[in-house]
């Protein structure tokens, strides 16, 4: 099982209301691991939402661990600044570092926890080389950029393979995480297919009690977990 045999889940903010964001995460703080925070620069995806500024507001007040999921050009550049923000985790993307096995270790010496995350697109062949330096591995399943997409379910081989690689590689176990289109009615698929941590935006905000989507989603991902 993942890094302590845990299920985790990090709900997204990108969904929730900008406006009122500390509450917004105090909603979901007592039932959930990390709060999941998307950075995007309208460049390496056609959206935007924080600045370096308001991100470190949001590491401040938040009462949860940040997980932050960079979409920016130069993660190479930017990503140490967040591992240094505070971050618990800073997860960069593969298809934008020019020197992924340097942002790793500049992610770790500043403090981080650090994850590469990879669009559908992208096979897992792509960055089996770092898997034993990475601390988690976010298998996106709907193209970044905005919440509310469906689920790809294409996307669940590449979690069944990372699933098995990370079960045979050595050392603390990498987090397998799963972002995008993650609800009470997707979870279980990409459970059984051998994610441990998963990201839900839309499926929590939009309803009336986000914790206890948090606390549904929790239970049917532990019930159908995939060694
Ligand atoms: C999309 C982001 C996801 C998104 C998830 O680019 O990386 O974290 O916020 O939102 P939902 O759960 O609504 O797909
Ligand atoms: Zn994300």
């Amino acid at each position: 099982m993942g890094s302590d045999g845990r299920i985790l889940i990090n709900p997204s903010i990108l969904n929730a209301n900008f406006d009122d964001l500390e509450n917004e995460i105090s909603k979901v703080s007592a039932v959930s691991d990390a709060i999941h925070l998307d950075i995007m620069d309208n460049k390496f995806v056609p959206n935007f939402t924080f600045d370096f500024k308001r991100a470190i507001e949001i590491i401040e007040f938040s009462k949860l661990p940040i997980d932050a999921h960079l979409m920016i050009e130069d993660p190479d550049t930017i990503a140490p600044k967040y591992a240094q923000s505070g971050c618990k985790s800073v997860s960069f993307h593969f298809e934008a570092a020019k020197n992924c096995r340097q942002t790793i270790a500049d992610i770790k010496s500043n403090g981080a926890k650090v994850g590469i995350a990879i669009k559908p697109a992208t096979p897992l062949s792509a960055i089996e080389e770092f898997i034993d330096e990475i601390d988690m591995l976010v298998v996106m399943t709907v193209e970044p950029g905005f919440g509310g997409q469906t689920f790809m379910s294409d996307q669940m081989l590449k979690v069944s393979q990372a699933r098995s690689k990370i079960n045979s590689s050595k050392g603390e176990p990498v987090i397998l995480q799963v972002d995008g289109g993650i609800s009470l009615s997707t979870i279980a698929e990409a459970a059984l297919a051998g994610a441990n941590c998963f990201v839900a935006g839309s499926a929590v905000y939009k309803d009336a009690n986000p914790a206890q989507i948090v606390t549904k989603l929790r239970e049917l991902a532990k019930n159908s977990f995939n060694i």
